[in-house]
């Protein structure tokens, strides 16, 4: 599909009012998407796990306005207060969606959303928040049009929560999600994300993913500007080649299940990521000294105990613990023991892969 496909004809119905929620999901990238083109379009294709509880939940309540306005109308309500920090965010997703949701200056709309998790925890709440209000949208177009197919639906929900956050457009299905072009990844696309359809072993089934909260803090680099950085960076060529033959190591990984292997690529697409960050102009050094106390122990853990558990980064301190589902005992007990104190308040979330998104009744 191209982006003239999700333009749409003039619809055949009409509305008034309504509303409609939906439940969306973080997602944790094990190919890492950092660097892009205009208007969203991704430096190099990146892969991610769903996650199931990390979620925000959204209520678009929408209704008719008299004559069409000029302006969007819109009202933002975060875990039941009115939240204006929110507006020029939602204001730039609305003027980069209006082409392709025509109707947005029709009617005034109140957005609820609530995450599940901890408010400032450090957790990105773009990819489940700008997921969730781009199936809203999609859900009132729905309306409007009534004989949209789910293939659609889905690939224009991805299509514009990019539009809103580059990664939300790989939280709308699960459980393994592939965003950007990439050769040997069937229907991939640098418009939307797309679910990796080839094999996928058994010991990739339910992981888990424990985030520890190392830092609550605001990121210290805006996603955008850690973008941008890639534009005229040393390393960005080589970087964009490595992120083409990390996803094809892990195709093969993923059909033949070796955890070993798997590990190679995740902590090393973490610490390159971390990397490009560190040798940019103007450098930015994310990693605390709790993140590495983590990580190191659980270097020792794998070497002690010839388990499984290896870590991720996003852009920031917190450490995301990925390990199989039938090594989540031995692995939860050395959290519970090890990791837990390097983490703010003690605290962490068990996560798992998930399914997507999910509309609310
Ligand atoms: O979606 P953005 O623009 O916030 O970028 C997210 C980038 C990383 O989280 C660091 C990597 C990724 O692929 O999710």
């Amino acid at each position: 599909m191209t982006k003239k496909d999700f333009i749409p004809k003039p619809y055949k119905s009409s509305l008034q009012q309504g509303e409609v929620t939906w439940e969306s999901p973080s997602n944790i990238a094990l190919v890492k998407y950092w660097g892009k083109l205009e208007n969203q379009i991704p430096a190099n294709p990146s892969i991610s796990f769903t996650l199931d509880h990390c979620r925000t939940t959204t209520t678009l309540k929408f209704q008719k306005k008299q004559r069409t306005a000029s302006n969007f109308d819109f009202e933002l309500v975060f875990e039941g207060e009115k939240k204006e920090s929110f507006r020029p965010k939602i204001q730039k997703f609305l003027e980069r969606v209006e082409p392709y949701l025509p109707f947005l200056k029709d009617y005034s709309f109140t957005i609820e959303t609530s995450n599940s998790f901890p408010h400032s925890s450090g957790i990105a709440s773009s990819a489940s928040g700008m997921s969730a209000l781009a199936l809203c949208f999609m859900s009132l177009e729905k309306q409007l049009d009534p004989e949209m197919d789910e293939e659609y639906f889905t690939r224009k929900s991805s299509f514009l929560a990019r539009l809103g956050s580059g990664s939300a457009c790989r939280s709308i299905e699960g459980e393994l999600v592939v965003w950007g072009m990439h050769n040997s990844i069937y229907q991939s696309s640098d418009l939307y994300g797309v679910p990796f359809r080839d094999e996928v072993h058994e010991n990739f089934k339910n992981y888990r993913d424990t985030i520890l909260l190392v830092d609550k803090g605001e990121k210290q680099v805006s996603s955008t500007v850690g973008h941008d950085l890639m534009n005229d960076h040393p390393y960005a060529e080589t970087r964009f080649r490595q992120a083409h033959d990390n996803l094809d190591k892990l195709k093969k990984i993923f059909r033949s299940g070796d955890l070993e292997e798997f590990i190679k690529v995740v902590e090393s697409e973490a610490l390159t990521l971390h990397a490009m960050m560190m040798t940019s102009q103007p450098y930015f050094l994310l990693m605390k000294p709790n993140t590495l106390a983590i990580i190191n122990k659980i270097f020792r853990f794998r070497e002690e105990t010839g388990l499984h558990a290896c870590f991720t980064l996003d852009a920031g301190a917190n450490v995301h613990l990925l390990y199989p589902d039938n090594e989540a005992e031995q692995t939860l007990e050395f959290i519970e023991n090890e990791l837990k104190q390097y983490c703010q308040n003690s605290q962490y979330i068990n996560d798992k892969v998930g399914s997507g998104a999910k509309k609310m009744a």
